[in-house]
């Protein structure tokens, strides 16, 4: 007895040492899987985001019978050789001929457009035109006319380099970005980026005019003369966010995205889309795939259909950089919009890490957070492995829906910082991604506060095709 109770005690204090061992492990194991990334020790003032009156200047009408407005362009066809110019003139439709010609050349040229309206509850639009630019010179600074037999206005853009691997070039990053004094200062710092943006890559949620009684559709228009500063002079690609849906059948209108297609057009059909509302386009050494949180995405939807169809089509010895925009995040820490992204995450998440996209930008959540490489497609609802795990041939995730639109900073996050969230912090800002060639480029986020060449957040991506090793932050 006096043995077995013995062994019985040495077994016990063996167990609760082996106990010990296992809560020991667990605790550190704890320690380190609960070490996220950095949550910036920036705090930003608490101010109130509103947004800019309607006489505010940044919505002027430009002066002049029938003048054009809201004028905007982006990309018009799959590689870069075809601009899509758009406009709105509101006395009558006038002319839908633009005028272009390219700096080394004095042959002006003509295409011819169409116009469009729309009512919207109790507003109707002006005259919205679009053309199509075809058969441009790439690398090209074109100057264009548009408002041709009333008030004549001229801007310029340059082509894209034509397609091919090694070729640099910088896009832009801005989100959510609404008409708030905050989303004057967003633009102002994107626009003043020592950088030089060349493009922008705008990930959803334009005006914010669904915040106001009726959707109230002036300030779609309001929204347009304010960014036309920009997008009159370089493509912003359109990403549509859930602001854009204006679904409200309280006041009859039940068409969704019926103002944001209206407005905004893309080149979709060039790659086999069956909706503007997802789309790819090649853009020097880049290859942009779009797609539309608030769109059917499950199995066998035209959406899904799609992006099976166009994942196997990109050619990373021809475009190295595989680049996905979205509005609603599939990684977000924070306590706004928490897992929304989660169902399209579920159904294309596989085919993200196997065809190794580069990064996915998305919106929604109004402050900055960069992810690290991870992913989570091992679950399958019984094995119980639904923990994101470090994975070289994942994107990064980054949101960027810090523009400032009215409804304010996403500040409240979950604790602690979980282990997938590399960078985050609640401030309003912009970023770049600057392509060196196939394997380089170079990553910055820039909040607000900060003068226009400070860098908040930055890290040389590595290319997953070309060279798939761990992104540098030094
Ligand atoms: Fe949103």
């Amino acid at each position: 007895m006096g043995e077995l109770g013995f062994s019985s005690s040495s077994s016990f204090t063996t167990f609760r040492f082996a106990d010990f061992v296992v809560v020991l492990c667990l605790v550190l194991n704890a320690v380190v899987i609960c070490n996220g990334g950095k949550t910036s020790s920036f705090v930003r003032k608490v101010e109130k985001t509103i947004d800019m009156p309607l006489d505010s200047d940044v919505f002027q009408v430009p002066p002049g019978y029938n003048a054009p407005q809201q004028v905007h362009i982006t990309q018009g066809d799959h590689v870069g050789e075809a601009v899509i110019v758009s406009w709105v003139t509101v006395d009558e439709p006038g002319s839908n001929t633009v005028l272009y010609w390219s700096e080394n050349s004095n042959k002006k040229k003509k295409a011819e457009g169409k116009f469009n309206t729309y009512k919207f509850y109790n507003y109707t639009s002006g005259y919205i035109h679009h053309c199509t630019i075809r058969n441009l010179e790439f690398n090209t600074k074109y100057y264009y006319v548009v408002g041709i037999g009333h008030t004549e206005r001229k801007f310029w853009f340059t082509t894209p380099p034509e397609v091919g691997i090694d070729v640099p070039y910088t896009f832009g990053l801005i989100g959510d970005l609404g008409q708030s004094f905050d989303s004057n200062r967003t633009l102002t710092h994107y626009e003043m980026n020592g950088q030089k943006g060349q493009a922008v890559l705008f990930v959803g949620d334009l005006s914010y005019a669904d915040n106001y009684p009726n959707h109230d559709n002036v300030r779609w228009d309001t929204w347009a003369r304010f960014v036309e500063r920009s997008v009159a002079y370089q493509p912003w690609i359109w990403t549509a966010g859930n602001h854009e849906i204006d679904f409200a059948p309280e006041i009859g209108e039940t068409k969704p995205f019926k103002p944001f297609l209206h407005r905004y057009h893309v080149p979709y059909k060039a790659s086999e889309s069956t909706s503007p509302l997802w789309y790819s386009i090649k853009r020097a050494s880049a290859y942009i795939i779009i797609l539309s949180s608030y769109s059917a995405y499950g199995k066998y939807t035209p959406q899904y259909q799609w992006l099976e169809n166009e994942l196997p089509k990109v050619n990373r010895s021809e475009t190295p950089w595989l680049i996905v925009l979205m509005h609603s995040p599939w990684y977000n820490s924070y306590n706004y919009h928490y897992m929304e992204g989660e169902t399209m995450r579920v159904m294309y998440e596989p085919w993200f890490v196997k065809y190794s996209v580069d990064v996915v930008f998305a919106g929604h959540v109004h402050a900055y957070e960069r992810s690290e490489r991870v992913s989570n497609i091992a679950y399958n609802v019984i094995n119980g492995l639904c923990t994101p795990v470090k994975d070289q041939s994942a994107p990064v995730y980054i949101t960027i829906g810090d523009g400032g639109n009215l409804e304010g900073l996403a500040n409240n996050m979950t604790e602690p910082q979980p282990p997938y969230s590399a960078y985050r912090e609640a401030s309003f800002g912009h970023a770049m991604f600057d392509i060196k060639n196939r394997t380089h480029a170079y990553y910055s986020w820039h909040r607000n506060q900060d003068g226009y060449a400070v860098e908040a957040d930055t890290v040389w991506f590595f290319n997953r095709y070309w060279r798939q090793m761990v992104d540098s932050t030094n």
